[in-house]
């Protein structure tokens, strides 16, 4: 594997890196305060292309491989965590089962309007009852007239209850899994495609939470929702398959996430400890310092490999699909999500206790850093969740 990033990509760093300090990194700290959902700047984003970074060129997206989405949202991350968070809500696992099973008539629908950012798109699994039991979700598809399903026109009617949309209250377009047959745990899931404006989707409250605060995650109510079969994802069933797939990818982003977080954790303590005088020097002469600098560094880099790593073998594996069949990268997206997502929680908790009493006040970004942190370890699967993906496909593979 080769660990140089390429010219294209060392590019786009450098553009998404000017963007991110110049357009997101003042508004960080007043978004958090207001839990304001960033809409102008995904429009800025927009703009740039970023919304469309894992839509097809085919369809008007920028079509980035994996590193290069990796790059774009830890630079996004370290300027503002949450606005990282929509974007990939938005760019990854809201469109993952339509770009990958859509048929060609919703993709021609839909993707270009997603890729210029017309649209924000929401995916929806997590429910009251299966937050890491998936399979377990009560939200109900029921086809309308059971008696005539040999009409191709029928509609399904959806009831449920979800929680934690992320990007739920202003998105325009929601992939969500609901079950045909809720005794058929994960074999009766089934994807569909909800329009906003759909008669019978209601949105609920917004959860009020400790980090990423700037993302909207909230409510979704279905009650009696009516919604096309020609809305129907893939097969009535392959629901499961296709979220763990998406599942898969997505992860990868949330550890580049967690990476950004920490990058800017680190680099603001190095600043603080160049900086600030005790005893007659600065604290990054005392060698204590220096070791919790060095630590720092050094997991953050084996995150970002572990991560590249993931990314390089997603896009190895879509592009010799043949040769491949079966092949997953599951396992190494977990692990880099695990391990970027635990060390940004150690690294955030210590760059504060450098910045000593400055570091637990609002005033100081890194208190916040460490408030995005934690969630990283808990959404798109625990760390017991990625644990337990690890164990069982060396398991299965050995
Ligand atoms: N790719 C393809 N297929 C997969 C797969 C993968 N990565 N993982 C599992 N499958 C298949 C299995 O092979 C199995 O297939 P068969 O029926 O043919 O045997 C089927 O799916 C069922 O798999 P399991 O028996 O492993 O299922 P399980 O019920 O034991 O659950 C789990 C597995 C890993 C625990 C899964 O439920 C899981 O990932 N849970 C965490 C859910 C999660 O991450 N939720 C976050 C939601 S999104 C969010 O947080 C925020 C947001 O808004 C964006």
């Amino acid at each position: 594997m080769n660990f140089n990033l390429t010219k294209e990509q060392l590019e786009l760093q450098a553009r998404i890196r000017a963007f991110a300090q110049k357009e997101v990194a003042p508004y960080a700290a007043q978004l958090d305060r207001e839990a304001k959902f960033p809409a102008d700047i995904l429009k800025k984003l927009a703009a740039q292309g970023y919304l469309g970074m894992c839509i097809s060129k085919e369809y008007n997206g920028l079509e980035l491989d994996s590193i290069s989405q990796c790059i774009v949202i830890e630079e996004i991350s370290k300027a503002c965590a949450s606005t990282a968070c929509c974007l990939a809500a938005h760019a990854s696992i809201g469109t993952f089962a339509l770009r990958n099973y859509g048929t060609s008539a919703q993709k021609q629908e839909y993707l270009p309007r997603l890729a210029s950012g017309e649209m924000i798109a929401c995916f929806s699994l997590t429910e009251p009852n299966a937050g890491s039991d998936a399979a377990n979700i009560e939200t109900t598809a029921r086809k309308e007239n059971s008696a005539n399903t040999n009409d191709k026109n029928f509609s399904y009617l959806i009831n449920g209850h979800k929680i934690f949309a992320t990007n739920g209250r202003d998105a325009d377009l929601i992939t969500l899994a609901a079950t045909v047959n809720p005794e058929l745990k994960h074999k009766g899931v089934t994807l569909f495609l909800i329009e906003k404006n759909t008669q019978g989707l209601k949105i609920g409250k917004s959860a009020d939470k400790l980090g990423l605060r700037a993302t909207d995650n909230c409510e979704l109510f279905f009650e009696n929702a009516k919604v096309p079969s020609d809305n129907l994802i893939g097969n009535e069933g392959e629901g499961f398959k296709i979220i763990m797939q998406a599942l898969d990818e997505s992860r990868i982003l949330i550890a580049a996430q967690a990476i950004g977080i920490a990058q800017q954790a680190l680099d603001l303590s190095i600043n603080h400890c160049k900086n600030r005088m005790q005893f007659g020097k600065n604290i990054s002469e005392f060698q204590a310092t220096q070791f919790k600098l060095a630590d720092m560094t050094t997991v953050l880099e084996a995150a970002r490999m572990l991560i590249y790593k993931a990314a390089a073998l997603k896009d190895e594996l879509a592009n010799n699909k043949h040769g491949n069949a079966g092949k997953r990268f599951t396992k190494e997206a977990a692990q880099a999500k695990l391990f970027a997502s635990e060390l940004a929680s150690k690294i955030t908790t210590e760059a504060i206790q450098l910045h000593g009493g400055k570091g637990y006040l609002r005033d100081y970004p890194v208190e916040r850093l460490m408030r995005d942190a934690k969630v990283t370890e808990i959404y798109e699967g625990t760390s017991e969740i990625q644990r337990l993906v690890i164990a069982r496909e060396i398991l299965r593979n050995q």
